[in-house]
């Protein structure tokens, strides 16, 4: 039975705001742990199938998850990566130590990331390294990816084979510069930032948009500044924000077998990416009321324990992610205008991943399926969306909204309603009134499971997917069940 006082959604169809970038759905491939190698990369000599030694079921499966953005190599690998060990003959490359003291055989360089990306149809954020590397090195690597021809750097690149221009749709300049990309202070690298970026040469239509590296977390310094000195040298300043269930670094919590109070805290300090938008939204508005310079997101996700991991930074994958996914979407729609770029942390194998290997064996973790299932967001009209009567879920001392929705009007002319039910007992009764247009029915999918730490795993790798679901409008209004800890997508039927 449908509850006598509903969680009330109202949407206003006819009303459209600002567009949800496609680059709010951005991943990020990192050369650390099994994220590139073993991961996507085996080589064109290994007995797992692959096209010209990335492997094929890795590639099909991103190619059905529509990334339509991949952030590389680093994180802080770039900040001490050297981009001519990774071009030329695969045999003749050298084997690097670079900063992160694991040892990197360089057979993925600039040619085969852009080989995976133009595979499974994704656009380029080429991260450069400002830590140890030089303006120089930096300003030749753009050349060499993006001049047309006429210069000693595209002829390297048209002998090693590779004829027209990469496109590189963003580059960033560094990484972390307040920690693993050189401990530096805000006022230093936006000088050393300005410094970069002008000899970042190209033409008007091959030159990449400039991304200035800011700060993490709840510090606004960085974007206080860079927003200050930077203005039309940059098109985004990158904040990162991971979640971590305990809060606190040293003992972070675990991936799986965690229990209630640790489901609450992991969402409550995901909702925490609220605040933070709007703390550097407000520093962005004041310096930049133009609105030319984006928020960019570049690492967020689930950080958890790293205790026995398979390799660094692996870690499972389980329903309690899926909401994480999705209510941090749920943040970046509301403030679409402002966040137009983030990546999650990562791809494949390290932290929130899409997708987990071992060997020939490839699952899809529950935040796959939740990015699958917003796939329609991308490039969408955000709508306005209200929520009354909410219902609440608490234990202890801590209490979050129970029902966190979206919507939008995609591309394909559908209006989309997301919803995420944060109560891992009661399902949530949602009535949902749209103006603007009338709303028959909707369709679409709902991802759940009995336990909070459901996942997939090699054994099992279907314990966990979305199910079909639909609701029927009755005078106006759909009455849409949300299940018990759930995230929920569906189009409305006009
Ligand atoms: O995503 C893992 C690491 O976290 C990245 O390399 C770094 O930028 C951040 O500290």
């Amino acid at each position: 039975a449908f509850a006598a006082n509903p969680v009330n959604i109202n949407i206003d169809a006819g009303k459209p705001g600002p567009v949800i970038s496609k680059y709010v759905y951005g991943q990020f491939a990192e050369h650390l742990g099994t994220g590139v190698y073993e991961g996507m990369w085996v080589g064109t000599k290994s007995n797992i199938p692959n096209t010209r030694g990335w492997r094929n079921d890795v590639v099909g499966a991103l190619k059905e998850l529509h990334v339509p953005l991949v952030r590389w190599p680093g994180g802080c690998f770039a900040d001490t990566y050297h981009w001519r060990d990774g071009i030329g003959p695969q045999n003749k490359r050298p084997s690097n130590v670079y900063g992160d003291k694991v040892e990197e055989i360089n057979a993925v360089g600039t040619h085969e990331f852009f080989d995976l990306i133009d595979m499974i149809g994704a656009d380029a954020y080429v991260n450069g390294n400002v830590g140890t590397g030089s303006v120089q090195e930096m300003a030749d690597w753009v050349q060499y990816m993006t001049a047309e021809g006429g210069s000693p750097l595209a002829r390297l690149r048209i002998q090693n084979g590779r004829e027209k221009p990469f496109k590189v749709a963003f580059f960033g300049i560094g990484n972390e510069l307040w920690g693993c990309g050189g401990n530096m202070k805000p006022d230093y690298y936006a000088n050393l930032y300005s410094n970069y970026e002008h000899f970042l040469w190209g033409s008007e239509k091959s030159r990449p948009k400039m991304i200035a590296s800011g700060g993490s977390g709840f510090d606004t310094s960085w974007t206080q500044v860079l927003s200050k000195e930077l203005k039309d040298r940059t098109i985004g300043i990158t904040v990162h924000q991971y979640t971590v269930p305990t809060g606190k670094w040293e003992v972070k919590g675990r991936d799986l077998r965690f229990k209630e109070d640790e489901w609450i805290s992991t969402l409550a300090n995901t909702l925490k990416m609220e605040q933070l938008v709007k703390d550097h939204v407000a520093v962005l508005d004041r310096n930049d009321p133009e609105k030319k310079i984006g928020l960019m997101v570049d690492e967020w996700g689930t950080w958890y324990d790293e205790a026995g991991a398979r390799s660094a930074l692996f870690q499972q994958n389980s329903l309690r992610d899926a909401l994480v996914a999705a209510l941090n979407f749920h943040i970046f729609h509301e403030h679409a205008e402002r966040v137009t770029l983030t990546t999650i942390a990562q791809m494949v194998n390290v932290l929130q991943a899409m997708i987990l290997t071992d060997k020939d064996k490839m699952v899809l973790t529950p935040t796959y399926y939740t990015f699958q299932m917003y796939a329609p967001f991308q490039d969408a009209k955000s709508l306005p969306l209200a929520i009354t009567d909410n219902t609440s879920y608490t234990l202890g001392t801590t209490t979050i909204p129970g029902v966190s929705a979206s919507a939008a009007r995609a591309k394909d002319g559908k209006v989309y309603l997301s919803l995420v039910n944060t109560d891992p007992h009661k399902a949530a009764d949602v009535a949902v009134n749209v103006s603007g247009t009338k709303v028959n029915g909707a369709a679409g999918k709902v991802l759940t499971s009995a336990a909070m730490d459901a996942h997939n795993t090699f054994q099992n790798p279907q314990v966990i997917k979305p199910a079909a679901f639909s609701a029927r409008a009755a005078g106006g209004k759909l009455s849409i069940k949300v299940p018990a800890k759930a995230v929920m997508v569906v189009a409305l039927e006009e």
